[in-house]
Formats: structure tokens, C-alpha cells, sequence
């Protein structure tokens, strides 16, 4: 907070406030240039189109605001830029949002999801201009790996807060973070090397441990290739095996409702789906020995050359996994890491995997991506609050990796408990990344990017804009007043896109370890009817 207050001349202040590019770069150092400052009036959108790959969807309907670009260059070979929204109703407050995958743009709608709240926010491009699984642009270029990894958002943070203090010619009262998986890893990476950014983070399915997750996705794929093995299972039998979860682990949490809540309490076993024990079967809806083996190794955390490397999928992630393992080669997000960011060598191909290649990710870790500073103490000295979550559905990152990241933490920090008055850890049964659900789970409560699945206008949780329904606001209490986040209420629609479809459940999600619990007799709908334990 408030941090380059007291070195911004008097004079800055004043001359600042109106929206145009000049009144902005005095208080920026050469190294930044503001390239484009705009007046939004009142209900108009704004953003870049199609010239952001990325991001090229524009919020609408927004406040009246000033919008601008900041360009900035981090070397001879790198620069970023950044875009900052300054409502002209500005309630004191700073919000810094990510990324998604290897996006390389500005993401404006979620700039616009923070700005209805009165906040400036501000999202950085992180430094290259492309799509999701686009890494060529990190080719021998370790300083655009380094703007990736943590410098664009750090520099972007710096200067936004900057500019915001000079245009409103006051202080910054609370600065916030919301990100979700990239932007979970932004924000968690952040506070470990800068622990004064933020007060609050809200932090969703983070791709914490790079050099780890990176190669899993790799790693996880193989298991199933080539498609030629014998091994091999088929994507189109994942819907079977997810149909299997729900028989065996739905009821497990006391409540049959189509959801694995708790798969951890579930001890799931493939036996029913081998060929073997039901003669006669389509060979396509039943498994092998070695396709078994093949399904357990994709559940199984995956350790490498004897030491654990990362954890395995989920018990009721199935719907998602095809996409790691649905194609006739890994997806970018494993072998194009392995290719542009660890080897420099396109060339590199998954045929030469070997599982030294995470040992030798996790000792290079180009670009410094992974967020594995455990010690946050000093966030936590300041009091400086997080709450993250994770999708129990979640095949992109499952979420064994958040679970793991929290004990690492509890590790060298005073236990579980020790965490629970400044870090809470919540699991969302049925939500898959980031986003939505195929078991008609409630899983809205305005995290990272969810605004977007219901619109471009999106405000809060739309008809319970409040801090039980609201992580962000739940956040902002817990920072600012001290109101401990003892659950957060999840919501979804009839049509989980479309809240004028109507509630069609709320449920409480709990703080690690509780766990959400159904009461045994209510209506399984409502969230009345369970509570955390
Ligand atoms: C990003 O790249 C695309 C395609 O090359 C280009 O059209 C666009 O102008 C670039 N955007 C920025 C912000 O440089
Ligand atoms: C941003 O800065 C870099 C140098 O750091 C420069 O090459 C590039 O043209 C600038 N872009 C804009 C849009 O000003
Ligand atoms: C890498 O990031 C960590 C925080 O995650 C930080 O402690 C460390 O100093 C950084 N290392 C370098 C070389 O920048
Ligand atoms: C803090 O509490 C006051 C009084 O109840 C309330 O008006 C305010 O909105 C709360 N602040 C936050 C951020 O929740
Ligand atoms: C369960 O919750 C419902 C509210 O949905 C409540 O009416 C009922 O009394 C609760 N039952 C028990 C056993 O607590």
C-alpha cells in the first residue's frame, strides 16, 4: 500500500488528473511510456478487439473510467505492457488480476469484473503477445521467460499503483490480487518475492509448481500414447469411467446427487470395469489389464526416479481429461514448455521424454515461473490474507497440486491450524478449472474469470452481490474488518451460464480441512442444509 506515495512531487498530483497520455508519464521512469489513455464514458465497453489474441472479448456496460496501456521495456530483448482501468468513482481500492495458460495479452474483462466494484485494476500482458499454447515467443529469449515468470506482473503492479495514487491524487487504501490457474501462480509468486503488493490475494487453481505441472502434462499424456499401444485408452471411454466414479464414490458423502464431493473418502476400484470379469462386454466400454494399469497410472501421483514429482488426477475429474490425454501427442502445455522454455530446442518431441526432464525443469526452472517460496511470513507478519480454492473436478491441475502446495506451506509455518488466520484453502466439489461443471455442482462465487461465463457485464454473483456469495468481498471483510471466512456460499443456475435461469443450488464450501457436510435431511438444494466440519 501506498508504497511510492511519498515520492511523487505535489506537483504530479495535480497536474495528473486529467485522462490523457502526457499528464501520465512524468510519474513514470524512462523505462515506461503510457501509449494510449482513453475516457469510457458511463455504459460503453472498452477494449483491443482481435489485435489482443488473448483477450479479445470487451467488457461492457462499464463505469465511467480513464483506460490506459502503459508500455514497458525490461531489456535490451523484452518488454511488457499493461492496462489499468481508473473508474472515475474510485472507492481507494487497488486490484491486480492474471492470466490464463501461456495468454499473452491484457485481460480486459476481467479488468472489467473489478472495476464494477470501484477498485482500479490493473492486468498485465506478461510480456508477449500470443495464445494459450503459443510458446515460440519464449524461444532463447530468457528475458521474456523472466517477464513471464514474474517480472511483467511485479514492474505492472509498481507502476500501476504509481499512476493510481498520482491520477486520484490520494493514497491506495487496500491493494488486492484475483487470478486463477496461470493467475493463480501470478499472484502467489508475487507475494513471495514482493509480500507488501497485496493485503488479499484471492488465488484459484494456481499452476503454482511450473516446472513440475509443465512436464506432468507431458508425463500424464504418455501414459496413454502411443494410440497404436495396447495400453492405450480410448478419450471416448473417460465418459464410462466417469459414470463409474459417481456410482461407486457419490454416496460416500452422505449425500446421491451426482456429485463426488469428498472423492478422498472414496476407495475406488476399476475391478468392475475389466473385460475379464463381465464376458460378453464391448471390448470399447470395458478395460484390459493393461489399459487398467494404463487408467491407474493417470490417478497415480507420478514419481520420478523415486521422488515425487506432482499428484495424480482426481477421482471425479474424468470428464475433463481428455484434454491432457485426448490427442495422438501431449498438449502444448507439456511439450512446449519442454521445447521453448527448458531446452531452447524445438526440435525436442515427447519420444525422447525421459522422467529426468522434471528433476532437470525443477533445477532450471527457466524464467523463475514456480511459486514455491513456501515461507510466507512475511504476508502473513503483515497481515496480509489469502484465500484460494480448486475445483475437486479439476483435470488441468489437479487439485492433489494445491493440496500440496498448502501442506508445503503449513510445513514450515506452524501446521494446518497455524494457517487458518491468515490462509484458508477451499474445495469446490464438482468444479472443474477454474470454471463450470458437468455435474450441475455449484461452483459460482465471482472467482478469477467465472464473471465471463455469464456475460461481458458481469457484476459480483448477480442477485447475491454480498461477502457470503462473493470470495472477493468475502476477502476484502476478512482484510479489512476482520471477518474470518468461515465458509463461502457457491452458486449455479438452472443454466449455469444464465442466472435469469434461476438458483438451481447453493452449498457451502468449506475451509480445509472441514469439509462441506450434508445435514441428512434438508433440501440438498439449498445451503441451509449443510455445514462445515
Ligand atoms: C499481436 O499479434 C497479432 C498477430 O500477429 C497482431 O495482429 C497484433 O497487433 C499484436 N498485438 C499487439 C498488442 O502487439
Ligand atoms: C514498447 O516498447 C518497446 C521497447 O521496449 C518497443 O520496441 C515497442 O515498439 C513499444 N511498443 C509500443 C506500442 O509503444
Ligand atoms: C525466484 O522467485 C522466488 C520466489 O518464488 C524468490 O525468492 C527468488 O529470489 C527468485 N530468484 C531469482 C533468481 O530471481
Ligand atoms: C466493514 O464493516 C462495515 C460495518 O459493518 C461495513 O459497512 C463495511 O462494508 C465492511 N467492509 C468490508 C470491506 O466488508
Ligand atoms: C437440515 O437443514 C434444513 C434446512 O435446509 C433444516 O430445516 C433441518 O432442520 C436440518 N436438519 C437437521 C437434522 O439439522
Amino acid at each position: 500500500m501506498a508504497l511510492f506515495f511519498s515520492l511523487l512531487p505535489q506537483t504530479v498530483l495535480v497536474a495528473s488528473q486529467s485522462c490523457n497520455v502526457d499528464s501520465f508519464n512524468d510519474v513514470l521512469g524512462i523505462s515506461a511510456k503510457v501509449v494510449s489513455a482513453v475516457s469510457v464514458s458511463d455504459g460503453h465497453a472498452y477494449g483491443e478487439g482481435t489485435a489482443n489474441l488473448a483477450y479479445p472479448i470487451a467488457p461492457t456496460k462499464l463505469p465511467e473510467l480513464c483506460a490506459l496501456i502503459v508500455n514497458v521495456s525490461s531489456s535490451d530483448i523484452s518488454n511488457y505492457r499493461f492496462g489499468l482501468f481508473l473508474p472515475t468513482q474510485w472507492n481507494s481500492r487497488f486490484l491486480a488480476v492474471g492470466n490464463g495458460a501461456f495468454l499473452g495479452g491484457i485481460n480486459w474483462l476481467d479488468m472489467g469484473s473489478g472495476v464494477r466494484y470501484g477498485h482500479a485494476v490493473m492486468s498485465t500482458d506478461t510480456g508477449h503477445n500470443s495464445s494459450a499454447v503459443d510458446l515460440t515467443w519464449a524461444l532463447n529469449n530468457q528475458e521474456r521467460k523472466k517477464d513471464f515468470g514474474y517480472r511483467a506482473m511485479h514492474g505492472s503492479v509498481e507502476l500501476a499503483k504509481k499512476i493510481t495514487e498520482a491520477y486520484y491524487g490520494a493514497r491506495i487504501s487496500y491493494s488486492y490480487y484475483s487470478g486463477a490457474s496461470t493467475g493463480g501462480r501470478q499472484g502467489l509468486k508475487e507475494a513471495q518475492i514482493s509480500p507488501a503488493s497485496f493485503d488479499g490475494l484471492l488465488i484459484g487453481a494456481p499452476a503454482w509448481y511450473t516446472s513440475h505441472l509443465q512436464t506432468w502434462s507431458t508425463k500424464v499424456a504418455l501414459y496413454d500414447l502411443p494410440v497404436t499401444d495396447k495400453k492405450h485408452v480410448n478419450p471416448s471411454f473417460f465418459g464410462v469411467l466417469a459414470a463409474e466414479a459417481i456410482r461407486q464414490c457419490d454416496e460416500v458423502d452422505g449425500l446421491k446427487d451426482g456429485i463426488v464431493s469428498h472423492p478422498e473418502l472414496c476407495d475406488f476400484t476399476l475391478a468392475p470395469l475389466l473385460c475379464s470379469n463381465s464376458p460378453g462386454t464391448d471390448p470399447s466400454a470395458c478395460l484390459t489389464e493393461e489399459q487398467v494399469e494404463t487408467v491407474r497410472n493417470v490417478y497415480g501421483d507420478f514419481y520420478a526416479e523415486g521422488k515425487l514429482a506432482f499428484p495424480g488426477m482426481e477421482v471425479g475429474s474424468e470428464s475433463q481429461w481428455s484434454f491432457l490425454l485426448g490427442g495422438a501427442a501431449p498438449t502444448a502445455f507439456g511439450d512446449a514448455y519442454i521445447q521453448y522454455f527448458l531446452y531452447d530446442d524445438p526440435t525436442w518431441d515427447w519420444t525422447q521424454w525421459d522422467d529426468g526432464i522434471v528433476w532437470q525443469a525443477d533445477e532450471a526452472d527457466p524464467g523463475n515461473c514456480t511459486a514455491d517460496a513456501y515461507d510466507m511470513a512475511k504476508l502473513k507478519e503483515r497481515g496480509g490474507k489469502i484465500l484460494m480454492y480448486h475445483g475437486a473436478a479439476d483435470a488441468l491441475i489437479p487439485p492433489g497440486s494445491s493440496q500440496l502446495f498448502y501442506e508445503r506451506v503449513a510445513e514450515v509455518m506452524g501446521g494446518i491450524n497455524g494457517l487458518q488466520d491468515w490462509f484458508r484453502y477451499f474445495i469446490v466439489p464438482g468444479l472443474q478449472h477454474v470454471t463450470g461443471t458437468v455435474v450441475d455442482a455449484p461452483w459460482y462465487f465471482a472467482g478469477s474469470g467465472s464473471q465471463g461465463r455469464l456475460g461481458t457485464s458481469t457484476y459480483s454473483t448477480p442477485g447475491f452481490e454480498d461477502s457470503k456469495h462473493d470470495a472477493l468481498l468475502a476477502l476484502m471483510a476478512w482484510v479489512e474488518n476482520g471477518t474470518v471466512v468461515e465458509e463461502l456460499i457457491a452458486t449455479t443456475w438452472k443454466n449455469q451460464a444464465d442466472p435469469s435461469s434461476g438458483v438451481l443450488r447453493q452449498r457451502p464450501l468449506c475451509p480445509y480441512p472441514k469439509r462441506q457436510t450434508y445435514n441428512g435431511s434438508g433440501d440438498p438444494d439449498v445451503a441451509e442444509s449443510f455445514f462445515c466440519q
